[in-house]
């Protein structure tokens, strides 16, 4: 592995790490497009509903490096921060997720630096999503430089629940009234029995889909929502 250039001057050495971030985010995003593509031609299903990624700003980058005690610097923003480049997957099945997550795990170029499943074990306060901390290779005129990518991904129902707790956890500073915690987490109950639910019907059309394959040809059911 190469080491990233260092220029002297700090502005210039941000928009290279920047850079190497941004580009990562694009390499990461490619093949997650890849993969679904590929489930559609030949499974004529699509696993992702949709995904988000986006660079940590210069702020939150600084804010957590003080919370965490380190001297802000570049360097130890590289080795410390694990979420400046991060991706949001969104996906339609609890199944799917594991799924998406082992094919890219599985990818030559991808390494898994570590693993916090809070689907098999949900948050205190509910939350559940499949996060992964990987590196993939950058290509540079001078060689390759691995790169750390946060990866989360999670089911529409654990995206909708996670927005709304956020929302609550920044209005109240993290110290919202017990009764909204309680609510908070009977609807975290509720989406693990929509996620559930919702799984076996699409179970259920795929196996009558597998009976009757001549509903097939007046197009896939999701297309005709
Ligand atoms: P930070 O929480 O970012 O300091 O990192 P960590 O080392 O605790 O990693 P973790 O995998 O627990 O969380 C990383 C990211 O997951 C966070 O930055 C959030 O985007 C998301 N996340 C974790 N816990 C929660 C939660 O309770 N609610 C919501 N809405 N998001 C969460
Ligand atoms: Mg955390």
């Amino acid at each position: 592995m190469t080491n990233i250039p260092k220029p002297d001057d700090q502005v210039d050495q941000w928009r290279s790490v920047m850079f190497l971030y941004d580009s990562a985010l694009k390499k990461i995003n490619t093949k997650i497009e890849i993969l679904n593509n590929e489930f559609v031609s030949r499974y004529d299903y699509n696993p992702i509903e949709h995904i988000k990624s986006r660079l940590k700003t210069a702020d939150s980058i600084v804010k957590k490096l003080k919370k965490d005690g380190y001297e802000v610097t570049i360097d130890n923003m590289m080795e410390h921060l694990s979420d400046i480049a991060g991706i949001r997957i969104i996906c339609s099945f609890t199944s799917d997720i594991y799924q998406i997550a082992d094919m890219l795990a599985s990818q030559g170029d991808v390494t898994v630096l570590h693993v916090k499943d809070y689907i098999k074990h949900p948050k205190p306060n509910g939350y559940k999503s499949y996060h992964m901390v990987i590196t993939l290779p950058v290509y540079l005129s001078d060689g390759p430089v691995e790169t750390k990518v946060e990866v989360q991904i999670r089911s529409v129902a654990m995206d909708f629940w996670a927005s709304l707790e956020h929302k609550i956890a920044y209005k109240f500073e993290g110290n919202a009234p017990e009764n909204l915690l309680k609510e908070l987490k009977d609807c975290a109950d509720m989406v693990n029995m929509l996620d559930g639910k919702m799984f076996s019907l699409n179970e259920a059309i795929t196996a009558f889909a597998k009976e009757h394959p001549k509903d097939r040809e007046n197009g896939n059911l999701e297309e005709q929502q």
